[in-house]
């Protein structure tokens, strides 16, 4: 199993073989890539870096750098994909970005009282997103917790008051600057991780209300949003902080804030800061 905030693999993990062990797993990972869009490491790994406000019961909060117990697809899909910036393969289907963007009140329209995955069974609210509707900076988190799901907003229990403190206490922004949404739009039950299936489902709409946006740079919050904007396994401890690329837009991989706030050191705190004072930087915005 990986580690449940980080994803990581342990890391006395011993490196693959280069050669026949490399491509067997090239043509893995190929082949869970072209079956849909969310590469997964463990399926019964619990929800990482802290979407959700409380771990269960008996959970317990792992340093960031613990090790946990090996999760071979974890390890072989990070060494196959190591994180370079800028390789990101294609995700969602590259139609989507050609021809006119609809408007974020069409997509909305489209996606109606959705019913196209087993998440609606189990939501009271959509959460489709909110902010400016022509924002500089996407923050992509997720999907919605239990408050979210009550209110209809993205990052509004006690993780979303701690981005919404990023947003203005550290970058100096207004939440109604940016624009937040989520990977899914409706709630997981039980505190899980969004599966490949809702991702599925959820994706063209982000995808199209990221072309509606045209933001100028996307920050992925935690490792199941950067794992499935870039198309692989990653470790958020690794990506963390380096740019990359979803479709020709840079994108910025950090922490999730509900990871942060268990994770409440000078590190996890200073490793945000700087990865919001790059984005602040790459936007022309005086930090
Ligand atoms: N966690 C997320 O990932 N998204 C939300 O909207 C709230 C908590």
């Amino acid at each position: 199993m990986r580690d449940r905030h980080t994803g990581e693999p342990p890391r006395a993990a011993p490196p693959p073989e280069a050669g026949s062990l490399r491509e067997s797993v090239a043509d893995y990972v190929a082949l869970l890539a072209s079956s849909g869009l969310w590469v997964v490491g463990d399926p019964a790994a619990s929800r990482e870096d802290g979407a959700r406000e409380a771990p269960s019961a008996g959970a317990r909060a792992l340093r960031a750098d613990e090790p946990a117990r090996p999760s071979i697809a974890a390890a072989t899909v990070a060494a196959a994909f190591p994180a370079t910036p800028g390789s990101a393969p294609d995700l969602f289907t590259p139609s989507l970005l050609d021809g006119t963007p609809s408007t974020l009140a069409e997509i909305r329209e489209q996606l109606g009282e959705c019913t196209r995955c087993k998440l609606s069974r189990g939501r009271t609210h959509i959460v489709f997103g909110e902010g400016n509707p022509k924002a500089e900076i996407l923050f992509i988190g997720e999907g919605p917790g239990e408050e979210e799901d009550r209110q209809a907003r993205p990052f509004v229990g006690r993780a979303g008051q701690l981005l919404t403190k990023i947003i203005r206490d550290g970058m100096k922004l207004r939440r109604e600057d940016v624009y937040i949404a989520n990977i899914v739009k409706c709630r997981p039950p039980g505190n899980r991780e969004p599966e490949r299936d809702e991702v599925a489902a959820c994706g063209p709409f982000l995808m199209q209300q990221i072309r509606a946006i045209g933001p100028r740079v996307i920050v992925t919050l935690g490792r199941p949003s950067t794992s499935t904007l870039l198309g692989r396994a990653v470790q958020i401890t690794r990506v963390r902080g380096v740019w990359h690329d979803f479709h020709g837009i840079p994108l910025m991989p950090t922490y999730h804030p509900a990871f942060v706030l268990r994770q409440y050191t000078e590190k996890t705190r200073r490793e945000v800061w700087e990865d919001m004072k790059q984005v602040l930087q790459r936007v022309g915005r005086a930090i």
